[in-house]
């Protein structure tokens, strides 16, 4: 180039070309001098406003660059829904992030609120709000794949009274909104919703600006749900798997105790048959009566214990019924006294029922007289031979108080801790040679925390010993109670 035709050149053309080159670079903090309004001047404005945009762009794509890897980081979907809530508001604005999720509901599609976070005090729309898709102005962004702008909600629920979702956002305060639809793999999977306390909040540029994340977000959120699901699903199958160890511990246990237990009884009966079946023993016919009946004894005991195995094997895995029945409680206690005062009257012991008030129960009756039938079978066994007991019922606030009260050693501290676990075989022996296996106070227990009730002992060790418990007048929540005993 000579000497005169550079001369020729505005220097601002110079400057321009250079500025250009910088641009392609991106660098994008430049000083373009102001210009007098020629055609030089304009194209300069020109390349003024084109360095600001192109450094908006760049900022913005920076910005969700760093997004979409901070959203990667997060693994469970709750944890990715917070750093979006926490990234977005530089290049979207909003008060109020919810997302909801299309899930199949018995054969048609509904969407389901799964999360929503807000500076608002209250947030009305969330977790687990549903409703379907198909109508639905949320089908329309599905089908057509474009997100939607409603920048004034007031306005659209005058138009659209029936939308309950607009309604509730708009009581929340929030004015306008920006739809946007997620997609993974071409399949609809659930929607964005950013929204904002002020009216004509969202203009087109943030959709394109959601358009550049959609995809990705799509892909990441869909990863966090499968994960989130997974995850759930291995704490589900976990506590299911703790169950099943802790029911296999117990069916050990029982049959150890059960093994144990029995051949106790099995060896005493086949002793007797051997010696009945032996042609030379000298059995008078007395003693043949008291053999017979020793083993009608032993069976008893053994289909008692039995019976307690199986009880207890199905309130632990969660089988407890209750039947309930309104009882006369005057009846009932008469009944159970007496029937439990022949047992007494062979070791020289009386059983006082104290006047019980009158009125209805509602109970299992079955349960509950192995309930009264366990406490007063202790305290016959385990009390000195010739003592009193007293049965008492008292109503309380929370129901009825029934009381079983012995003369026989109480309950040391040291034993109380282990009193209402299985196989409990504590400090106080039977006085009358009878058996313990240690399952009775484990049974009792549920089945009166089974009724919605609670029970324990009152004791000094050498003053004898209260077992109590209460019972509410009508359980309210059975099944859940008797869900909540068990172990
Ligand atoms: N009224 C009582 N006074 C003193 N100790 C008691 C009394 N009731 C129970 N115990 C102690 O608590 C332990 C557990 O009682 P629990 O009724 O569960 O079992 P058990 O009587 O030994 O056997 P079973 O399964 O036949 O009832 C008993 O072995 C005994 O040591
Ligand atoms: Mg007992």
């Amino acid at each position: 180039m000579s000497n005169n035709s550079r001369h020729s050149v505005d220097e601002r053309i110079l400057k321009y070309i250079e500025v250009a080159r910088q641009l392609e670079r991106g660098e994008f903090n430049l000083k373009i001098p102001a210009s007098s309004p020629d055609q030089v001047g304009i194209l300069g404005r020109a390349l003024q406003d084109l360095a600001y945009t192109l450094k908006m762009r760049y900022v913005e794509t920076q910005k969700l660059n760093q997004i979409t890897s901070n959203i990667n980081a997060g693994l469970l979907l709750d944890d990715i829904l917070e750093i979006i809530y926490l990234d977005f508001r530089d290049i979207i604005p909003y008060d109020r992030i919810g997302f909801s999720l299309i899930e199949d509901s018995e054969g048609q599609k509904i969407v389901r609120a799964y999360w929503a976070k807000s500076d608002l005090p209250a947030v009305k729309l969330t977790k687990g709000y549903a409703a379907p898709l198909a109508g639905s102005s949320l089908e329309t962004i599905i089908k057509t794949g474009q997100p939607r702008i409603l920048n004034n909600l007031v306005d659209y629920l005058r138009h659209k009274p029936q939308s309950a979702s607009t309604r509730t956002i708009v009581e929340e305060g929030i004015r306008s909104s920006l739809t946007c639809p997620l997609v993974t793999n071409g399949i609809p999977v659930g929607f964005i919703f950013f929204s904002s306390v002020r009216p004509n909040t969202y203009i087109d540029v943030h959709i394109d600006i959601f358009r550049q994340v959609a995809g990705h977000l799509s892909v990441i959120l869909e990863k966090g749900r499968l994960v989130s699901e997974l995850t759930a699903q291995k704490q589900r199958i976990e506590a299911q798997n703790q169950e099943l160890r802790h029911l296999d511990d117990l069916k050990n246990t029982f049959l150890g105790i059960a093994a144990h237990d029995l051949r106790g009884p099995i060896g005493n009966i086949k002793m007797i048959a051997d010696l009945l079946a032996d042609g030379n023993a000298m059995v008078s016919a007395a003693e043949g009566t008291s053999l017979v009946n020793d083993i009608g004894r032993q069976a008893n005991y053994m289909l008692q214990l039995l019976n307690d195995l199986l009880d207890i094997t199905r309130i632990e895995s969660g089988k407890l019924e209750l039947n309930l029945e309104s009882i006369n409680m005057v009846d009932f206690l008469a009944e159970t006294v007496k029937r439990q005062s022949t047992l007494a009257s062979v070791k020289n012991m009386t059983i006082t029922l104290k006047p019980a008030p009158a009125g209805l129960l509602r109970a299992d009756p079955i349960r509950l007289r192995q309930v009264f039938d366990n406490l007063l079978s202790n305290a016959i066994k385990y009390s000195p031979l010739g003592s009193n007991i007293e049965v008492s019922v008292t109503c309380v606030a929370s129901g009825r108080r029934f009381a079983v009260k012995d003369r026989g050693p109480g309950i040391t501290k040291k034993d109380r801790t282990r009193l209402f676990q299985h196989f409990a075989r504590l400090s106080a022996k039977p006085t009358g040679g009878e058996k313990s296996v240690g399952l009775g106070l484990a049974i009792t227990r549920r089945i009166v925390e089974a009724h919605g009730g609670h029970i324990d002992v009152d004791s000094e060790p050498g003053q004898g010993a209260t077992f109590w418990f209460v019972l509410p007048v009508s359980p309210v929540n059975v099944a859940a109670a008797a869900e909540q005993s068990r172990f």
